[in-house]
C-alpha cells in the first residue's frame, strides 16, 4: 500500500514556498551587483523582458508536469515518456541540486556570520573603509574553520526544515519567512530613500540609458532569469507535484514571478540608495554585499540594526531557496527509491554538505585545484550549474513539452483549475520555442567563448 502524497495546506502556502525558492541570493546579491555593473536601468529592462517572455512559460511548464504526474522530476518524465531517455533530464536536475547546494550552503553560512558580526557591532571598525572591509571578507572566506562552522549550521537548519515535511516544514517556514523578508526589505528601502541623495538610486535603476545596453548584459540577464526563477532543475516540478488539482497554475506562476521580480527591485533600491547616499561605488561587483555594505552601514544612524536586519533577511531568502534545492534530491529518493523523508534528507543533505566543505576549502590554500579547473572548485560549481546545467535542463524541458508531451496535453493540464480555457496553443508553442532557441544560443555562446576566447556576442 502506498502512502498518500504530501500536499500543500493552502494556495497561499504554495505560492510563498515557490516564491521562497525563487527569491534568494540571486535576488538580493546577484541582481543588484549585475545591474550595478551593467548600466543599471538598461540591465533591469532586459531582465524584466527575459523573465516574462522566457521565464513564465517554463515556470508553468514545470508546475504542470509536477502536478500532472504527482512526482518529482525523474518519476515525472518516466510517467509521461516511459522507457525513453527523458528520465535523464530528471537525473540532470538531481545532479544540479547537488552542484548548486554545495556552494549555496557555503554562501548561506557567510551570510549568517555577517548577520552575527553586524549584531555584535563589529562593522563599526569598517566604517567608511572598504579596504578594511575587503580584507576582513577575504581573510574570512579563505580561512579553514570559521566558514565551515557557519556552513554546517546553515545546512543543519535546512535539513531540519525538510525533515518536517512539505506542510509542516517547507510551507510552515516559508509562511513565516517570506512576509518577514518583504516587510523588512520595504522598511530598508524607505530608510535608504530618505537618506540624502538616496533618491538617485531610483534614476539609476529605472531610467534606462540605451547607450548602456551591451550585448553581454543581454546574455547575462537571460542566464540570470533562469537562476533567479529556480528553473531548469525540477524545483518547480517537485513543488508542483504537491499541488491539489484545483489550483490555477497560470495565476500561481504570475504570483511567483511577480514576487520574485518585486523583491529583486526593492532589494536594488534598498542597496543602491544606501550606496549612493554614502558615495560608495555602485559598480563594485560581487563584493557589493559583503564588502561595500558593511563599510557603509555604520555610517548611517542606527546602522547596527539596519545591517543586522539586512543580513537576517538575506539569510531567510537563502534558506527558503536552499530548502527547495535539497527537496529535489529528497523527493527523488522518496518517490523512486521508497526511502523515508528523514533518511533521504539526512543522508543526502549530509553528502551535499561534504561536497560544500570542499567548495569552502577551495577558496583558501588548503585545496587549491585552480591549476586543474582554471578557477576555484567553488567558482567551478557555480559556473557549471548557472552557465550549463540549469539552462540545459530548462531547454530540454521546453523541448519535452513541444515534442513528447505535446502542447495540447500540456494545456489540458494547465486548464484544470482554471475558469477560462482560451490559451492559444500557437502562442504557447511560440513562447516555448523562443525559450528553447534563446537558451541554446546562450549555451553555444558560452562554449564558443571557452573554446575560442571570445563569444559570438557579448
Ligand atoms: N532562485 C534562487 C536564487 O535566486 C536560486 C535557485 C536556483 C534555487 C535553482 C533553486 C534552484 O537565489
Amino acid at each position: 500500500m502506498s502512502i498518500p502524497r504530501e500536499k500543500w495546506g493552502t494556495k497561499l502556502g504554495f505560492i510563498l514556498a515557490a516564491s521562497g525558492s525563487a527569491v534568494g541570493i540571486g535576488n538580493i546579491w546577484k541582481y543588484p551587483h549585475m545591474a550595478g555593473q551593467n548600466g543599471g536601468a538598461a540591465f533591469t529592462l532586459i531582465y524584466l523582458i527575459c523573465i516574462f517572455v522566457v521565464g513564465l512559460s517554463i515556470v508553468i511548464g514545470e508546475f504542470a508536469l509536477g502536478r500532472k504526474t504527482q512526482l518529482s522530476p525523474v518519476g515525472a518524465y518516466l510517467t509521461i515518456a516511459p522507457k525513453s531517455l527523458w528520465k535523464w533530464v530528471g537525473f540532470l536536475g538531481v545532479a544540479s541540486a547537488y552542484v548548486i547546494l554545495s556552494f549555496y550552503g557555503v554562501v548561506g553560512g557567510w551570510i549568517m556570520n555577517y548577520a552575527f558580526l553586524s549584531m555584535k557591532g563589529d562593522f563599526e571598525l569598517l566604517s567608511g573603509n572598504p579596504e578594511a572591509s575587503s580584507q576582513l571578507f577575504n581573510a574570512f572566506i579563505t580561512s579553514t574553520w570559521s566558514p565551515l562552522f557557519w556552513q554546517l549550521l546553515f545546512m543543519f537548519i535546512c535539513i531540519y526544515v525538510i525533515v518536517n515535511g512539505v506542510k509542516g516544514g517547507i510551507e510552515k517556514w516559508s509562511k513565516i519567512m517570506m512576509p518577514t523578508i518583504i516587510i523588512i526589505l520595504i522598511v530598508l528601502a524607505v530608510r535608504g530613500l530618505s537618506l540624502p541623495n538616496g533618491l538617485s538610486a531610483l534614476t539609476f535603476l529605472f531610467k534606462p540609458k540605451f547607450a548602456d545596453l551591451s550585448a553581454s548584459a543581454i546574455v547575462l540577464a537571460l542566464g540570470h532569469s533562469f537562476f533567479t526563477l529556480s528553473l531548469g532543475m525540477g524545483t518547480m516540478i517537485t513543488y508542483g507535484s504537491y499541488l491539489k488539482k484545483n489550483e490555477n497554475l497560470l495565476s500561481s506562476a504570475l504570483w511567483v514571478i511577480g514576487l520574485d521580480t518585486l523583491i529583486a527591485l526593492i532589494a536594488g533600491v534598498a542597496i543602491f540608495s544606501t550606496v549612493f547616499a554614502l558615495g560608495a561605488d555602485p559598480a563594485e561587483g560581487a563584493g557589493l554585499i559583503f564588502v561595500v555594505l558593511p563599510s557603509v552601514f555604520p555610517e548611517i544612524p542606527g546602522g547596527q540594526i539596519w545591517g543586522t536586519l539586512f543580513f537576517l533577511i538575506l539569510f531567510m531568502a537563502a534558506l527558503t531557496s536552499a530548502i527547495s534545492i535539497l527537496e529535489v534530491v529528497t523527493a527523488y529518493f522518496i518517490d523512486q527509491k521508497g526511502w523515508s523523508r528523514s533518511r533521504a534528507t539526512i543522508v543526502f543533505g549530509g553528502t551535499i554538505t561534504i561536497v560544500g566543505v570542499f567548495c569552502s576549502l577551495s577558496l583558501g590554500d588548503n585545496l587549491n585545484i585552480t591549476w586543474f579547473l582554471g578557477m576555484s572548485f567553488f567558482d567551478f560549481m557555480d559556473y557549471l550549474s548557472s552557465k550549463y546545467m540549469l539552462p540545459i535542463g530548462g531547454m530540454l524541458m521546453a523541448i519535452f513539452i513541444l515534442k513528447t508531451w505535446s502542447v495540447e496535453e500540456f494545456l489540458r493540464e494547465v486548464y484544470v483549475g482554471m475558469d477560462s480555457k482560451k490559451i492559444s496553443s500557437q502562442l504557447v508553442t511560440i513562447l516555448l520555442s523562443i525559450g528553447a532557441l534563446v537558451i541554446a544560443f546562450i549555451i553555444l555562446n558560452e562554449i564558443v567563448e571557452k573554446l575560442f576566447g571570445s563569444p559570438i556576442i557579448g
